[in-house]
């Protein structure tokens, strides 16, 4: 699929998420074969005022491509300017604006999802962004509305489209279904009748079926899975390889165990000691779930209080994962419980 002149090999996107989305997690969902990553959402203001924390969320390395970075704001001509500057500085593939964000500390200010709630001020954002990084794609990821009683995803895409947007991302909750109830897959079809720039779809994939099923029922371009990631970054090669008409690999608890040595040894090359160990706690605590002992050894690595502590309890679960699977194979999808952070 192409989004503006970007050409992208497999329409299955990684969805931005703060606090996971980092360095290393890209990495290893592009070796499983994500289509396209994000960033997780940053400040336009933290841009402009060159916030070291912000500038750090934002930097990648080539084996991330193809990769957008996600940007918040308010204000049109700070939102655009920022837009310029990531373009200029980092060079991503897109630059992707967030009008979906529910948290109360984003949307007060009139940020993230509150944007659903002024559609002109909304246009005004995308015309400037457009304007300022001519170069680049600029996307839209976005909830359908504000409440139930205020769903604008047809009329949100239409003026995205007329502003220049190359593509909308449309998770269909409103901002104060937070993650309950069920995504309401209908309006991404909406969206799609109406706009044609292409539509991803995104929300509720937590297996390959998931998305075969959003892609036949919605006809949308490509789908973002977020969640469904979370301890299980081989799902993009599972959702290809049903594409493909092929069986989904299953994972084995080998295979697990692999994949975890492979994202610490990721963490470690990229954090502080104490940000390795605490991001090790995070994703483990979603690998090691849906197989015999896994609340004795998440429990194990929640004790942990040094990556040395880490390496040695990763070793003896290699040990054990290797020992006791034998090729049986990890029931992982029916156990994963939906976060709702
Ligand atoms: C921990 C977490 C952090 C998130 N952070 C972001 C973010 O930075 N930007 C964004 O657009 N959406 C963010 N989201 C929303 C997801 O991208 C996605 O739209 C939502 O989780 C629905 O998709 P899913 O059902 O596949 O999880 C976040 C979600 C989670 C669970």
């Amino acid at each position: 699929m192409q989004i503006g002149n970007l050409h992208l090999d497999h329409p299955v996107f990684l969805a931005p998420m703060a606090g996971v989305t980092d360095h290393p997690f890209r990495v290893l969902c592009r070796r499983f074969g994500a289509g396209l990553v994000y960033t997780e959402f940053v400040s336009a203001n933290g841009v402009i005022r060159e916030s070291a924390k912000t500038l750090d969320l934002v930097r990648f390395t080539p084996e991330e491509r193809p990769i957008g970075i996600q940007l918040f704001g308010e204000e049109p001509e700070t939102i655009a300017q920022s837009a310029a500057a990531l373009a200029e500085r980092f060079q991503p593939d897109l630059i992707d604006l967030n009008f979906g964000c529910p948290v109360p500390k984003v949307t007060r200010k009139g940020a993230g999802s509150a944007m659903l709630r002024d559609l002109e001020l909304m246009r005004a954002v995308m015309e400037a962004t457009v304007k300022a990084v001519p170069q680049l794609p600029v996307t839209v990821k976005m909830r359908a509305g504000w409440d139930r009683s205020c769903i604008v995803a047809t009329e949100a895409a239409v003026i995205i489209e007329e502003a220049g947007g190359a593509a909308i991302a449309l998770h269909p909750r409103t901002t104060k279904q937070q993650f309950t109830g069920r995504a309401e897959w209908s309006l991404i079809k909406a969206v799609k009748e109406r706009v044609s720039i292409p539509v991803i779809g995104n929300g509720d994939i937590f297996a390959p079926e998931d998305a075969l099923r959003m892609f036949e029922e919605t006809g949308c371009d490509a789908v973002m899975v977020a969640r469904g990631a979370l301890g299980s970054p081989w799902l993009f090669r599972q959702i290809r390889e049903l594409r493909e008409g092929k069986s989904p690999t299953e994972v084995t608890l080998g295979d697990i165990a692999r994949v975890c040595g492979e994202h610490f040894k990721l963490m470690l090359a990229d954090k502080s000691p104490q940000a390795a160990v605490n991001y090790t706690k995070k994703h483990f605590s979603h690998y090691l779930k849906g197989f015999p002992g896994a609340v004795k050894w998440r429990k194990g690595f929640m004790d942990c209080r040094s990556t040395d502590e880490i390496a040695r309890l990763l070793e003896e679960f290699t040990h054990f994962a290797e020992s006791s699977t034998d090729g049986a194979h990890a029931e992982l999808a029916a156990e994963k419980e939906p976060v709702t952070s």
